[in-house]
């Protein structure tokens, strides 16, 4: 049996927060998990959400993986208590490391889930910045390691702004070894950071293009991938981002570039007809929803090793 290992930080703020050994145990536990070989007890475990951002899966996932682990969520939301009334997060960040055991954030900028862990005695996890969303990487690769077997001369392609989740995409194929190819409008390029520390980690210095052009980024790729046009907190750049992403959507003549048996991804919640059509997100190409189920097993495996 599989037992979680202490991960040497005690946050997880990046998809460069952890190694590529334990990226991979991630991976192997997240799996034990999903087929009920390993059930593993956090009773009384406690962690909190600090969502300032909607969400669906991240937030539910990150529940029912405590109610799994035998443990507790509660969803401390920003309007009903004081966060919401401008509680400083150093205060807020010291109150509830008293009651909880970790902290799940979703927020805008990256210095303050930054500024959460500094001041939290307890392990703070990026439930998504808009710089990262290092959650929704894990499940991706489980999703691509399910599918291929593990992640040997697979190439990923993602087609869409090159933001939070392109981002943690990016550092973890440093990790992992896998070649990624970023299909982006002009300006849309991703974080010049992220870039150099995933070159930083990888070893292979051709492991990532960015390019913008869809149609020769698509040739011999496994995995298509795509994210809404307009992130959250960006509904008033919505006009101008569809604009500027014509030609960026995944649709049956993109696919049919791809490899025979590629696969596509979408973190959700999509708009069908922008990002992606509602033909491919319903197609038998389409693993959306074992990917947003796998949210929930790679979850319920971080916070094992966070709890360990
Ligand atoms: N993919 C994802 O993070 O979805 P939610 O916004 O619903 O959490
Ligand atoms: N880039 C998207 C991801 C949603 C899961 C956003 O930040 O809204």
């Amino acid at each position: 049996m599989l037992n979680p290992i202490k991960l040497a930080k005690n946050n997880f703020l990046s998809s460069s927060d952890i190694s590529k050994e334990e990226l991979i145990h991630i991976l192997e536990l997240a799996g034990e998990f999903k087929n009920k070989k390993l059930s593993i007890h956090c009773k009384n475990k406690v962690l909190g959400l600090i969502f300032d951002k909607s969400s669906t899966r991240t937030r539910v996932s990150f529940q029912v993986a405590m109610s799994r682990l035998g443990g507790t969520a509660i969803d401390l939301n920003p309007n009903t208590s004081q966060i919401g009334r401008g509680e400083p997060i150093k205060d807020t960040a010291r109150v509830l490391s008293r009651y909880c055991d970790a902290l799940a954030i979703r927020t805008f900028n990256q210095s303050d889930l930054e500024d959460y862990a500094k001041w939290a005695t307890k392990p703070v996890i990026n439930a998504l910045t808009d710089l990262e969303h290092p959650c929704q990487a894990l499940a991706d690769f489980l999703t691509i390691k399910e599918e291929f077997g593990g992640f040997d001369n697979i190439v990923i392609t993602f087609i869409g702004d090159g933001n939070n989740v392109a981002n943690s995409l990016i550092l973890c194929c440093a990790l992992l070894g896998v070649e990624i190819r970023i299909a982006c409008p002009k300006g849309y390029e991703p974080n010049p950071l992220v870039i150099k520390k995933a070159q930083e980690i990888s070893k292979n210095k051709n492991f990532l293009e960015v390019t913008n052009d869809p149609q020769s980024a698509v040739l011999g790729a496994n995995v298509l991938y795509t994210d809404v046009w307009s992130s959250m907190g960006e509904e008033n750049k919505q006009e101008e981002k569809d604009k500027d992403f014509n030609g960026f959507s995944i649709n049956k003549s993109l696919v049919g570039k791809a490899k025979n048996d590629s696969i596509v991804l979408h973190c959700l919640p999509a708009y069908r007809s922008k990002e992606i059509t509602d033909e491919i997100i319903e197609s038998e190409k389409s693993r959306v929803f074992n990917q947003a189920e796998n949210r929930l097993h790679a979850q319920q495996a971080l916070l094992a090793c966070l709890f360990a």
